[in-house]
């Protein structure tokens, strides 16, 4: 099975990337054949400074390398490195309906948060489906807040072969309920866009200070806590498993926990949980050169994959007008 994926190095990447979507693959490494990419065509939709497009990009590559994806098992690259995607965005974009884009809950959302209307952001589910068909990727694991962009995905890759023959994998969502919506310190859905995150490599200071303002409610000490969305309870459950979650919901339960004791022990089990990671990532850093290298390997290995299927595309299509 192909499982394939990308995330956007548009800011620190969060545990809600990180339950959502990267320790989802760096699992699956051990069963499937993955391919996992660093999305800087799409960031382009919200980053304009080039500075901190490239640092976020390097940073976003150390991340996934100390977290654990193995460059050898993986095919692991940054998306402008393969520039096949852009020209099958073009093909893919005369089979995708206006009407399909304009339904999108993320360009809505996102032009009403002030981001600007342009081409590129309403064009951006094209993009994202041209890097999943162009790498066969049959399962794709991403949070729930993506759902709709794969089954536009999916949509497109039906109508190209109905128009053209069959030419691409149709790709499934790989959606894991318990992860599906991570929310952020303020409830919402934790998103580098929202400022409301919890950054998987934050300093020590940082951390603690990100932890303490995760909202509460007003409940008194003496009375038993709120269990339904409670943000605190719900973000320490993504470090517990089920027994461990139930003693957590027990302790809630009874009168005279403090929202403030809470905190600052899970302040202390994301520190630790992380603590391992750290250490990789602090060398990685330091070592430019060796990420660098890794991710133009990458880059070669998925080349390889997409000129295949881009090869097939303008062949089906009638572009290789020498062909007889
Ligand atoms: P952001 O919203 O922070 O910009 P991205 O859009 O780059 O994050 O998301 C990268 C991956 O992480 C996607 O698969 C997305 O669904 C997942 N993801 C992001 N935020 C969350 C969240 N709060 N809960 C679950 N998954 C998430
Ligand atoms: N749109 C995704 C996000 O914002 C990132 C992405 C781009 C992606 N291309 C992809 C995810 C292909 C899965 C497959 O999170």
């Amino acid at each position: 099975m192909r499982v394939l994926s990308g995330i956007q190095p548009s800011g620190a990447l969060h545990l809600g990337n990180f339950f959502g979507m990267m320790k989802r693959m760096i699992d699956y490494q051990e069963k499937h054949e993955l391919f996992c990419f660093l999305v800087n065509y799409h960031a382009l939709t919200s980053v304009s400074d080039s500075k901190l497009l490239r640092q976020q990009t390097f940073d976003a590559a150390c991340d996934f390398l100390a977290l654990g994806l193995n460059p050898d098992k993986v095919v692991f690259w940054i998306q402008s490195d393969v520039p096949e995607v852009t020209e099958l965005t073009w093909l893919l974009s005369n089979v995708t309906g206006f009407g399909l884009l304009e339904r999108s809950h993320a360009y809505k959302d996102k032009t009403a948060k002030g981001i600007p209307a342009t081409h590129g952001l309403f064009s951006y589910p094209v993009l994202m489906a041209a890097d999943i068909l162009l790498f066969g990727g049959e399962k794709v694991p991403v949070g729930k807040d993506q759902k709709q962009h794969l089954e536009i995905a999916k949509d497109i890759a039906i109508r190209f072969n109905n128009t053209y023959g069959d030419t691409f994998v149709i790709p499934e969502p790989d959606i894991e309920d318990n992860f599906a919506v991570v929310p952020g310190i303020d409830g919402q859905k934790m998103s580098k866009s929202y400022g409301n995150t919890i950054e998987i490599f934050a300093d020590e200071k940082t951390l603690r200070e990100k932890v303490m303002r995760i909202k509460t409610d007003s409940t008194p000490v003496d009375e038993p806590k709120p269990i339904e969305n409670n943000i605190l309870f719900d973000i320490y459950s993504l470090f517990l498993n089920q027994r461990e979650k139930a003693v957590l919901k027990e302790r809630f339960l009874t009168p005279g926990l403090k929202y403030g004791e809470i905190k600052k022990e899970l302040f202390g089990v994301i520190w630790e949980y992380f603590t391992p990671y750290r250490k990789e990532r602090e060398r990685l850093v330091n070592d430019r050169k060796y990420v660098l290298d890794t991710m133009k390997k990458g880059a070669e290995k998925a080349r390889q994959t997409a000129v295949v299927y881009l090869e097939r595309a303008r062949h089906n299509i009638g572009l290789d007008y020498w062909h007889k």
